[in-house]
């Protein structure tokens, strides 16, 4: 019998290492002290019948062999149990390192480029930013402006009326008015906002469209003044190499007045389809603050100066991105918002 229990004890060690998932270690498990074929309970069954001579050294080692055997499967399963728990644990771990998922953000209009970019050359200048109301009255729009009663702006073919005295702006230039009414000198603000007129739409022209006004009032406020501020904001705007160029011009509420033209973005001068040809294209109108446009905020015009200017903002950012059809900037395409 010592010699079966030697063969059963080799058995085991083989069969241990080899039983690597809860299923086979309990395989082994009932070979050895399975309650119906296990070995161990036959051989215990078995010491009865030994002659008593060797009986005690027979029960030693059989005793021995069992407590060794039920040692080591209790260690191998706990083994197991452990390696299952650590894979589980890979299974579920949450990687660190795995690049994040980037939110999705929208894009800027390329009209709310312009116009931040505006707001902040001129913030830097030290203006302040005031919208104005898009619905206005006669006298704001145009009668402060010292528009004649009979100009040709006035004319229902441009305005469009909401009222009798209720109209939606033509310009931005309402805002001098407004502001002028507010604050006393000195002022120097800067008003980006939506403009309308009774316009067809074309490839330039659309019957809503945006525009930036900027006007400065103080004492001994000359024309350098306005040539040096928009060479500046022009520079900075598109590039330092754009040339620019004052034409005498008119408009009712500047004296003198002027329109600036900037070296073709397109061709950089040399003529091109884009200029017809000339180098230069027009991108805004500026003049001195009319006498009249003072006397009508009581500020008095023989102690205070200013110059004001105007510019189409979405005709800047079609030169800036090379836009050729103003409908692009309203048909919110998503395409073409991407790219900005
Ligand atoms: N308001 C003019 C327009 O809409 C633009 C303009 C020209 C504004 C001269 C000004 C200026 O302030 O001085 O065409």
């Amino acid at each position: 019998m010592l010699d079966e229990i030697a063969a059963l004890s080799a058995e085991f060690d083989q069969a241990l290492p080899s039983a690597d998932s809860v299923a086979s270690i309990e395989a082994v498990r009932l070979r050895f002290f399975g309650r119906k074929d296990g070995v161990i309970p036959a051989l215990f069954t078995r010491l009865k019948t030994v002659p008593a001579e060797s009986k005690r050294d027979v029960g030693d080692a059989l005793n021995r062999f069992r407590n060794d055997i039920e040692a080591r499967l209790k260690a191998r399963s706990t083994e197991l149990a452990e390696e299952e728990r650590k894979r589980s644990e890979l299974r579920n771990v949450i990687d660190v390192t795995l690049p994040g998922r980037v939110p999705v953000l929208g894009h800027l209009h390329p009209i709310s480029i312009v116009r931040r970019q505006l707001e902040e050359i001129f913030r830097e200048m030290g203006y302040s930013m005031d919208p104005g109301p898009e619905l206005e009255s006669d006298w704001y729009n145009f009668e402060a402006l010292n528009f004649t009663p009979s100009h040709p702006a006035r004319d229902t073919q441009d305005t469009f009326y909401v009222g009798d005295d209720l109209l939606l702006r033509t310009h931005t230039s309402n805002v001098q008015i407004r502001s002028m009414e507010k604050v006393r000198p000195p002022i120097k603000v800067l008003s980006v906002g939506r403009v309308y007129r009774r316009d067809e739409i074309t490839l330039r022209r659309s019957p809503m469209f945006h525009q930036a006004e900027g006007f400065i009032v103080d004492e001994g406020i000359h024309f350098g003044h306005l040539k040096g501020t928009l060479e500046h904001v022009v520079r900075r705007l598109f590039s330092e190499g754009t040339k620019v160029r004052f034409r005498p011009s008119f408009f009712p509420f500047t004296e003198p007045s002027a329109e600036v033209d900037i070296s073709c973005v397109f061709c950089g001068g040399e003529g091109c389809g884009t200029c017809s040809r000339t180098g230069w294209m027009e991108i805004l109108g500026c003049g001195m603050i009319h006498p009249n446009v003072f006397r009508n905020v009581k500020i008095d015009p023989e102690r205070w100066s200013g110059f004001a200017f105007g510019m189409g903002i979405d005709r800047i950012a079609m030169l800036k991105f090379g836009i050729p059809n103003i409908r692009t900037l309203f048909e919110n395409d998503l395409r073409v918002l991407r790219q900005f």
